[in-house]
C-alpha cells in the first residue's frame, strides 16, 4: 500500500472512488470543483497500481476571534473502495494525510463525522477549543485537531468551508 500526491491522471479514478464508496456523486463533484485551488491537498492509496482510497484537505477560515497567520484546514471527503475497506488503508490516508499537513506548517484540521471514527487520530470535539461548524450538525461531529500544540488557544468562532461546499448537496 503506498499512499502518494494525486497526479493529472488519477482525476477520473478518483472520482470513482469517491461516487462507489459514498453511492452518490456529491463528494466527486465537490472535490473536481475544489481541486486546483490554493491550499488543496489531494492524496491516493494505490495498491497493486490500483488507486483504491483518496482524502482531500481544503482551507478554512474561523469567523470570529482568531490570529489571522493561523494556517487550517478541513479534512473531506476521505473515501475508500468497499471491497477495500476495513483492511486500515482509510486510517493510513488520515495519519499520512494529517503528517503531511504538518509538514506543509498547517497548525489544525477539521472535520465534520464519526467521534468514533476520528478520536482514533486525536481529533476532538471543536466547541471544547470554542469553535463551531457553520452547518447545522450534532456538536460531537463537528472536530478539531491541534498539529501544532496550542495553535487555537486564542481563538473562538465559527468554522467556514469553502463555499464550494455549499453546493455539495
Ligand atoms: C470511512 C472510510 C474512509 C474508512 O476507510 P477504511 O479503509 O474502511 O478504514 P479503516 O480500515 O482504516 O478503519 C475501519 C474502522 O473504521 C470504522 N469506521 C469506518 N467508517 C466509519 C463511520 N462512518 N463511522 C464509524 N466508524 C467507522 C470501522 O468500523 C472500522 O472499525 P473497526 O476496525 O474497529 O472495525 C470508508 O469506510 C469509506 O470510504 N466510507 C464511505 C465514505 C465515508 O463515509 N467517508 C467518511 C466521511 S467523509
Amino acid at each position: 500500500m503506498n499512499i502518494r500526491t494525486e497526479k493529472p491522471e488519477d482525476v477520473a479514478t478518483v472520482r470513482n472512488v469517491n461516487i462507489v464508496a459514498f453511492g452518490r456523486e456529491n463528494e466527486a463533484n465537490l472535490v473536481d470543483r475544489l481541486r486546483g485551488i490554493a491550499s488543496t491537498f489531494s492524496w491516493v492509496a494505490v495498491q497493486s497500481d490500483q488507486v483504491v482510497g483518496h482524502i482531500f484537505f481544503s482551507p478554512v477560515v474561523i469567523a470570529g476571534k482568531c490570529s489571522s497567520t493561523l494556517s487550517i484546514l478541513g479534512l473531506a471527503p476521505v473515501a475508500v473502495l468497499p471491497n477495500y475497506q476495513r483492511q486500515g488503508i482509510g486510517s493510513l490516508l488520515i495519519r499520512e494525510g494529517l503528517q503531511e499537513c504538518a509538514r506543509s506548517h498547517f497548525q489544525a484540521v477539521v472535520v465534520l463525522g464519526s467521534p468514533d471514527f476520528y478520536s482514533r487520530f486525536g481529533f476532538g470535539t471543536a466547541s471544547s477549543k470554542m469553535l463551531r461548524c457553520e452547518y447545522d450538525v450534532p456538536d460531537e461531529a463537528f472536530m478539531v485537531l491541534e498539529l501544532e500544540r496550542g495553535a487555537l488557544q486564542d481563538c473562538s468562532g465559527m468554522v467556514k468551508y469553502r463555499s464550494e461546499f455549499s453546493l455539495c448537496e
